[in-house]
């Protein structure tokens, strides 16, 4: 191999690194974003959306959980910020 198809691979191993670097520190800022929101602030953003906001005060911790897991996919939400919007639902029970 010559010295030039050597850089030439060199080269591209480095954008690869740098795009995966890129991806990498991506994927921690978007958790960090999701980390800095309370619960009670998912739950206003999400939970609006299609019907009234449901009060915390509506249903049992046991429900609140079965509503989580059911909603979660209605509102597209991860598994993280369902269980803080499902902590907060559940803390005035
Ligand atoms: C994409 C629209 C959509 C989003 C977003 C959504 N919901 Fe719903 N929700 C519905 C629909 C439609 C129903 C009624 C049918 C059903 O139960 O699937 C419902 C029903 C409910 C019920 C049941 C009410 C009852 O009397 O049984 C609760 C509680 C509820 N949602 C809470 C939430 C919470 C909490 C969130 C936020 C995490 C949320 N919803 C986000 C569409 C949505």
């Amino acid at each position: 191999m010559n010295t030039r198809s050597m850089k030439k691979i060199a080269t591209i191993a480095i954008i690869c690194f740098g795009i995966i670097g890129l991806i990498s520190i991506n994927g921690c800022v978007e958790s960090k974003a999701v980390a800095a929101k309370s619960g009670a602030q998912l739950w206003a953003e999400n939970c609006s959306r299609c019907h009234n906001m449901p009060a915390p005060s509506t249903f049992s911790q046991e429900q609140w959980k079965t509503v989580g897991m059911h909603m979660q996919s209605r509102a597209l939400l991860t598994n993280k910020e369902r269980d803080k919007i499902v902590e907060f639902l559940q803390q005035s029970n």
